[in-house]
């Protein structure tokens, strides 16, 4: 940081935090320096940083953001600027496992916002906040490009695809329980913190953690298949409550044939 001759401060205010004990920095360090090297431009290393400042506390303190601000000479508000901008950055403390509830509309539609309600009742939570055992984090999601498999619940990332409000009261009570979950697709839940670590680049050392990648599912394959450029057999859907085999046709084919 620049200063005067007299020792004045130019440069940005820093926030006051307290530093972490000598060991957690020394570990935190290393890790820093590894994620770092990965990059040209170190200043880029910042988003996988915060992440791993949140591996270690549950979220990203101020000692957390000084943390990066020093590793990559940066101010302690332009690492919080950062830090605020992106959602999956959490400023306070949270639960060993945030339950996400997609609220965008098709998720909405289909049983979201329902699921959403049911949950808060449930847990006795709002959005953003945390059940008493400090398990459960409950907050809206914005679509995780799942729409086909809505309505889609989110367990630190992992999904769990086309619930319903029994499915979801199930899957947290199982959550609060200690109870094994099996996400729909992809590797197997683990703790916030542990999945901060991941997503701060650290490989997932869990045995069979990587090859558990699971599939998206026949609907999401029919758009793999029309984006390659094949086609689909046309469909008539047809509205509910019709039967279509009294369905007479329409369109300009029929008046032809008529
Ligand atoms: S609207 Fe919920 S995953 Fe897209």
């Amino acid at each position: 940081m620049t200063t005067t001759p007299e020792g004045v401060s130019l440069g940005m205010p820093q926030l006051p935090a307290p530093a972490y004990p000598d060991d957690v920095r020394a570990r935190l360090e290393a890790d820093a320096r590894e994620i770092i090297a990965r990059y040209p431009d170190s200043r880029s290393a910042l988003l996988p940083l915060l992440h791993l400042v949140q591996s270690e506390e549950g979220h990203v303190t101020r000692t957390g953001q000084q943390f990066c601000a020093n590793m990559l000479g940066l101010t302690t508000a332009e690492v919080a600027a950062v830090a605020t901008f992106y959602s999956m950055y959490r400023r306070k403390p949270s639960g060993d496992y945030q339950v996400g509830v997609c609220t965008n509309t098709l998720c909405a539609v289909m049983g979201g916002d329902a699921i959403f309600a049911a949950l808060q009742d449930h847990l006795g939570v709002g959005n953003g906040e945390t059940t008493d055992d400090g398990k459960v984090t409950l907050e809206h999601i914005e679509c995780n490009a799942a729409c086909d498999f809505a309505p889609v619940v989110m367990v630190n990332w992992e999904f769990f695809d086309n619930q319903t409000v029994d499915s979801a009261k199930r899957l947290v009570d199982d959550l609060r329980e200690g109870a094994q979950v099996e996400p729909t697709r992809g590797a197997p839940l683990c703790t916030f913190k542990d999945t901060a670590r991941i997503l701060a680049g650290f490989p997932d050392e869990r045995e069979g953690a990587v090859e558990a990648g699971g599939s998206a599912g026949p609907a999401s394959l029919i758009g793999l298949r029309l984006a390659k450029g094949e086609t689909q057999p046309a469909r008539v859907v047809h509205p509910r409550g019709e039967d279509p085999q009294n369905e007479r046709p329409s369109g300009p084919a029929a008046e032809e044939g008529e």
